[in-house]
């Protein structure tokens, strides 16, 4: 782990949810994740590009037609909408934002797939379902929210049936913070609720400790993370009244913010994992 610690609980991360949902969501096509350019001189625009990194871990999942899946940290529902659509399986979601529920349960209404996507408000650290009641679980870009990864992984495994997969994204730290101003890491932190980004090297550990077998892990940190800061700095450069009251700051305050954003996410060396993992039947 980081030593960049926060008293950031699922309360925060719900408030802070709860407040940008639609500015972000407007932002990237209804999706809340970044984007993923696998191509240099791709130009695609940063909603096309989320819904391809959605695709991509929807490959990674594997044939769930007709099976059930979970969506652990589900945002706004576009991936999982997506997912039900593209996969023909059936999904609930849960997220620790009441609003994003109601945005959620909406798309899956518009989209005719309520009969089979459903949201509900929770936290992942303590999962209100039973044991092996899930065929598959995905976390697209979650974990860095969560106070207790261990934790939140031991709770997917518990619901994760025997021989069932885990799909995980997330922003990770491709090395420790040893040189960086630790304030402004915090302040980066405390802004984006994030408790602290897991270390790449740390997660073949965490999926071991939960009890699932780590079948394949890969850093596209370089196809996500610089192409999606600089589309979301664009967003809220075109937008930044929107922004900063969804971040309860004035304008100009925002703007240092970002500014200082856009530095420590540079300095901090990021990385981006995608990686699959097997409860052992
Ligand atoms: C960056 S958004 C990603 C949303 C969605 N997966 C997507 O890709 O569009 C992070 C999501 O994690 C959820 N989250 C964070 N902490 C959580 C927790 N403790 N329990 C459940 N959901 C949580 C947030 O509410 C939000 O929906």
């Amino acid at each position: 782990m980081t030593t960049a610690s926060q008293n950031i609980t699922p309360d925060h991360v719900a408030d802070y949810y709860d407040r940008l949902t639609d500015v972000f969501g407007e932002a990237a096509d209804g999706n809340l994740h970044f984007g993923y350019w696998p191509h240099p001189h791709d130009g695609s625009p940063l909603g096309a590009a989320a819904d391809r990194l959605t695709d991509h871990l929807i490959g990674k999942l594997g044939d769930v037609a007709g099976r059930r899946v979970l969506d652990v940290g589900c945002g706004s529902g576009k991936p999982a909408v997506r997912l039900a659509l593209s996969a023909r399986a059936e999904v609930v979601g849960v997220t620790v934002s009441p609003v994003q529920v109601e945005r959620a349960t909406a798309l899956a209404e518009r989209e005719d797939v309520a009969d089979r996507v459903r949201f509900v408000c929770a936290d992942a650290m303590t999962l209100p379902f039973p044991d092996a009641s899930f065929d598959a679980v995905w976390a697209l870009e979650c974990m860095f929210h969560m106070p207790s990864p261990a934790q939140v992984l031991g709770e997917i495994s518990r619901v994760l049936r025997p021989g069932g997969r885990l799909a995980v994204m997330d922003v990770v730290q491709r090395e420790p913070v040893t040189t960086l101003d630790r304030d402004a890491v915090e302040r980066g932190h405390s802004m984006f609720a994030v408790p602290a980004h897991i270390e790449l090297a740390e997660y073949p550990r965490l999926i071991l400790g939960a009890g699932l077998r780590l079948e394949e892990m890969a850093d596209l940190g370089d196809e996500i993370i610089r192409p999606s800061t600089e589309a979301l700095g664009r967003a809220a450069a075109a937008n930044p009244a929107a922004f900063a009251a969804a971040f309860g700051v004035d304008t100009e305050r925002f703007e240092t913010l970002m500014a200082e954003w856009v530095r420590i996410t540079a300095a901090l060396h990021l990385g981006y994992v995608v990686l699959t993992a097997k409860r052992p039947a």
